[in-house]
């Protein structure tokens, strides 16, 4: 059980907004600010790369909490921007050639099938997208049809940016896992407000994203990559960090998942990064799928109470994202109104989910997604300001 008032109190946010958009960027709680602010006023008093040094033990303890959170071991993790630069350094390590195929889900965020696209317009690869069962989710039949056929990767989304589903992430690595096709898995939306573990799931490669579910810092993600594949995938971009510089004309490419990282990053950031996940991993996060998962459900039945509101989540599991339409109103202005009530909410535009959202005729939703430290009187007021 999550101590509810025990997490709004350690979260200063919660006193100033209703805060419905923690699928955009949560709520940070003060430990996780403190840790940032605290390593920025140590760079300032001695000095940035005197700082890195004395903070040594923080930074590497990112690597360990993330390792627990997802089930692997600290080599397995690298540190990055966001999850989108996890997510390329992983994808376009591979050198696909003319006809290969990457099989894809419909719900795939946009920003990976631009990649998608962009690599096959340059090498002739082909992208299948998984046929969708009358869930909205990818037929595990198709999939595995398609896997017979031949695939060089499996690239699908968790959880998408714009639908309360969940991916069944364990079916599609174990169909994968048989056919010895890589899989890489856009775990952006579902790290930190359900379980992940990447032995479990079957996936090669994750890609997950700080200032989420998981309440870290702005411009911090992190990329696991599995010890069986780490040394076979090549980063597209490599410095000083990632590989060394052993003779005039050769350098050496350092063994485990940090070869996708640059040597310059933020180190405050990923201080915070450890601290956010310590602080995930203190709540625990079956208590954490289980409140998120509550809320939502109740928000989702007031929605369906309010005139003109209509739900658009598929799905047989869902998350704490909740999407919507309000008949008539555009999204935009919906998250307009809320906003002025001071209620925070985001839009999910066609262009972020082509593939589902054309395929389902649907405009952009509006997508309010809760937290642990979203409230029942929070959920009623957004139910209250959409019926005015
Ligand atoms: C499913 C999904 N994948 C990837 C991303 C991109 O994450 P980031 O902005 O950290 O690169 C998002 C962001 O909304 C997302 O919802």
């Amino acid at each position: 059980m999550i101590d509810v008032e025990r997490a709004r109190r350690e979260t200063p946010g919660c006193e100033n907004v209703v805060h419905l958009n923690n699928a955009g960027a949560a709520l940070p709680p003060a430990a996780v600010t403190d840790a940032v602010v605290g390593h920025l006023r140590l760079e300032e008093r001695i000095g940035g790369y005197e700082a890195a040094e004395a903070a040594a033990a923080e930074v590497d303890h990112a690597y360990t909490a993330i390792a627990r959170l997802i089930g692997c071991a600290p080599g397995e993790v690298a540190v990055v921007e966001n999850a989108t630069r996890g997510w390329d350094m992983a994808f376009y390590a591979y050198d696909l050639r003319p006809g290969d195929r990457v099989l894809t889900v419909r719900t795939e965020y946009a920003s990976n099938v631009i990649a998608l696209l962009q690599v096959a317009r340059r090498t002739g690869a082909v992208i299948e997208v998984i046929e969708t069962d009358a869930h909205g989710l990818p037929s595990l039949d198709h999939l595995a049809q398609e896997l017979e056929r031949g695939a060089a990767l499996v690239a699908v989304t968790h959880v998408p940016t714009h639908s309360g589903l969940v991916n069944p992430a364990a079916e599609i690595g174990a169909l994968a896992r048989a056919a010895g096709v890589p899989y890489l898995l856009d775990a952006c939306q579902s790290v930190g407000q359900m379980p992940i573990d990447v032995a479990a799931i079957g996936c090669d490669m994750l890609a997950a994203t700080g200032r989420k579910f998981l309440r870290g810092p702005r411009g911090t993600g992190f990329l696991y990559v599995s010890e069986r594949l780490v040394q076979r995938l090549e980063p597209p971009f490599l410095d000083l960090h990632a590989a060394t510089w052993t003779a005039p004309d050769a350098y050496e490419i350092r063994p485990d998942a940090r070869r996708f990282e640059t040597w310059e990053t933020n180190y405050a950031g990923k201080i915070g990064l450890g601290v956010a996940v310590d602080y995930a991993l203190g709540w625990g996060l079956d208590a954490i799928e289980a409140r998120v998962t509550a809320l939502a459900e109740g928000l989702r039945d007031r929605l369906r109470e309010v005139p003109g509101v209509a739900v658009r989540d598929e799905g047989t599991r869902r998350c704490g994202i909740v999407t919507f339409t309000v008949g008539g109103v555009p999204a935009a202005d919906v998250r307009g109104r809320l906003r002025a009530a001071g209620i925070n909410t985001s839009v999910s535009p066609m262009e972020y989910a082509r593939f589902d959202l054309a395929a389902r005729g649907l405009p952009d939703l509006v997508r309010a997604s809760v937290h642990y430290y979203n409230t029942e009187e929070e959920l009623d007021r957004l139910a209250a300001v959409l019926r005015q």
